[in-house]
């Protein structure tokens, strides 16, 4: 018997006023009640805050929250959902900020540490109401039943998947994406892509995310190059956040693959953006499992946008390669690690955690050591 299972929140707003639709709510749902609402410094000294510490909703701020969210950041927050007697969460911002709430849900019912729920379903209670609010397009946090929070101590990537974390409802306002800078907007965006594509080849896919997947690719591939130039092209980034909360929806069915699993140890390990790590790796992991996906492949340069109709499959599985190095060049990702001031000792670090990581099983053929730390010298 082969299972399949389709997962996401029970509830989505999407489009402008959708920050306000979400208050309304809450403010029916939880009068009375007092919440937590999680976020990160800059978000609180943009505004972007405000309409909801200045609403009816009694919440209390945690605006600490840092890229790649640790497991201190963590007990801070825990710390300060119970002296505020918080019933509920909102977590406001990319992935770190959402994935940290959704550390604060395991552990309004669960015991700490975060670290005993590393791994797939460990989680046995359902924790407070969480609300995800997402500004970034971007890792659809908002959507997923995935948190990755750094362990302080050991430097290693918890990687927590389960149903028990997924949002109760998601939130995707484009009004508060305008300001991202450039080279965030290409980096979030070439990690939905590869959620994208990931979910896409990966040996969990499904008829109904392979849809999702590459009406994800194309959508992205069309928008992310104008929301990079202009930032503050509403339009644009009203279609990223669609083609990042498709992708989110794929991927958390269909699940991910080695670009992943060997982007955490570089998050983990050197404090890298995990979209630029994911930027990075997409090309040359493609490459390697083309092989095994060559029809698939065919699919992904039509929907990147390459003209095939003059090619076999081999030859527009291979032009796809090529589109996705293209799109990195065209929206200005690093050429390789080393320009992040990563050496060759660094990596040779990060492949057993790469090879340990949840994502890898996901990846369309398994990888020996060996070719492991052959990709990760070419992505040097
Ligand atoms: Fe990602």
């Amino acid at each position: 018997m082969s299972v399949f299972k389709l997962a996401f929140p029970k509830i989505n707003l999407s489009g402008v006023g959708s920050i306000d639709a979400l208050i309304e709510r809450l403010t029916a749902e939880h009068a009375g009640d007092k919440g937590l609402l999680i976020c990160d410094p800059t978000l609180v000294e943009l505004g972007f805050a405000n309409k909801l510490m200045e609403s009816e909703l009694e919440l209390t701020l945690f605006k600490d929250v840092r890229p790649n969210p640790d497991t201190n950041t963590v007990n801070q927050a825990l710390a300060m959902y119970q002296k505020s007697d918080a019933r509920y969460i909102i977590g406001f911002g990319g992935g770190s900020s959402i994935d940290t709430a959704k550390a604060i849900r395991i552990l309004s019912a669960n015991p700490a540490p975060i670290a005993n729920y590393n791994g797939v379903e460990k989680v046995s209670k359902l924790g407070a109401p969480l609300y995800a609010i997402n500004t970034t397009a971007g890792t659809a946090a908002e959507v997923t039943s995935n948190a990755v929070i750094t362990d302080t101590a050991t430097h290693v990537k918890h990687v927590i998947i389960s149903d028990k974390i997924i949002p109760d409802i998601s939130v995707n306002d484009p009004s508060v994406m305008l300001g991202i800078p450039s080279a965030t907007t290409a980096a979030t965006g070439i990690d939905a892509l590869t959620h994208a594509l990931e979910s896409y080849v990966s040996v969990g896919a499904h008829k109904l995310t392979d849809y999702i997947s590459l009406e994800a690719i194309s959508t992205i591939a069309q928008s992310l190059p104008q929301a990079v130039d202009d930032g503050s092209d509403i339009n644009s980034r009203e279609i990223m956040a669609y083609g990042q909360f498709i992708a989110g929806l794929s991927f958390n069915s269909a699940g991910l693959g080695m670009v992943h699993a060997m982007a955490h140890p570089a998050g983990a390990h050197k404090d890298l953006p995990h979209g630029v790590c994911n930027a990075i790796l997409l090309p040359i992991v493609s490459e390697f499992n083309r092989p095994y996906r060559v029809e698939k492949f065919a699919q992904v340069a039509k929907a990147l946008g390459v003209d095939t109709s003059d090619m076999d499959s081999e030859q527009a599985s291979v032009a796809a390669i090529d589109a996705l190095n293209a799109l990195n060049r065209r929206v200005g990702i690093p050429r390789g690690f080393a320009e992040l001031g990563v050496s060759e000792e660094d990596i040779l670090a990060w492949v057993d955690d790469a090879l340990a990581d949840p994502c890898a099983g996901g990846n369309p053929a398994p990888m020996t050591r060996e070719q492991v730390i052959e990709l990760y010298h070419k992505a040097l």
